[in-house]
């Protein structure tokens, strides 16, 4: 299965990505986080990409294509991936589409923007394994501590109110696009990002079902 989680930043690809991998025993793929490990490590393009990232614009296409086509290379993506933040714009799906990747299933999660603002301002991640938590949905069982990993949970800096308005913004007019650009090929559902993960999980697993 090849599968593309598209959706507002926060409606929760992330979290979904991370339950349906165990589901299908594929890998998810993350271009944010592959990003933010890459600003972590001080690398050439973790640097270039440091300031749109947290402005909360989009890094160019060239370094994200650039990471995807690397990335799928790997002999772990031969049977499948999930791809979660990309593609982000109409140039990047086309990219895709040039690399010879026959994309199986777009799932669409759709949250409003209002919901949106309330799940990323209580989302706090893990400063070592990337792990996302939410102070009211998906709380940690230790205050402050990842489950998995016992590492620090922190607010990352793209999610302050105002970058989060931008980071909408993008949203809607950059990579809400891809929605007609994958519903025109057949290939995308839609569903409805409800306040419990699992039950987003049960409605996606669906959706790759028809
Ligand atoms: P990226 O890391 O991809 O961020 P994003 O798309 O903005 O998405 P998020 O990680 O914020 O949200 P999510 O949808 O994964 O939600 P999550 O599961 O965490 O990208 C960051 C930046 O990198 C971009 O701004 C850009 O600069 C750059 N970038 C990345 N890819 C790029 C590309 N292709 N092109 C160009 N630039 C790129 O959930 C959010 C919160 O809600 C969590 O706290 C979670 O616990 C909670 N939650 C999840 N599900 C539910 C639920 N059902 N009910 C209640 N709460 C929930
Ligand atoms: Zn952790």
């Amino acid at each position: 299965m090849k599968l593309i989680l598209l959706g507002a930043p926060g409606a929760g690809k992330g979290t979904q990505a991370e339950m349906i991998c165990d589901h299908l025993h594929i890998p998810a793929i993350s271009t944010g986080n592959i990003i933010r490990e890459a600003l972590k490590n001080e690398t050439e393009m973790g640097l270039k990409a440091k300031s749109y990232m947290e402005a909360g614009t989009l890094v160019p296409d060239d370094v994200v294509i650039g990471i995807i086509r690397e990335r799928l290379s790997q002999d772990d993506c031969q049977n499948g991936f999930i791809l979660d933040g990309f593609p982000r714009t109409v140039v990047q799906a086309q990219a895709l589409d040039e690399m010879g990747v026959e994309i199986d299933r777009v799932v669409n999660i759709e949250v409003s923007d209002e919901d949106i603002e309330k799940r990323l301002s209580g989302r706090r991640v893990c400063e070592s394994c990337g792990t996302s938590y939410h102070l009211l949905y998906k709380a940690p069982k230790n205050e402050g501590l990842c489950d998995k990993c016992g590492g620090k949970l922190i607010i990352r800096k793209d999610d302050q109110p105002e970058t989060i308005r931008d980071r909408l913004k993008v949203y809607h007019e950059q990579t809400e696009p891809l929605k007609d650009f994958y519903a025109q090929k057949g290939k995308l559902r839609t569903v409805i990002g409800q306040e419990e993960v699992a039950d987003t999980t049960r409605l996606t697993l669906k959706a790759l079902e028809d």
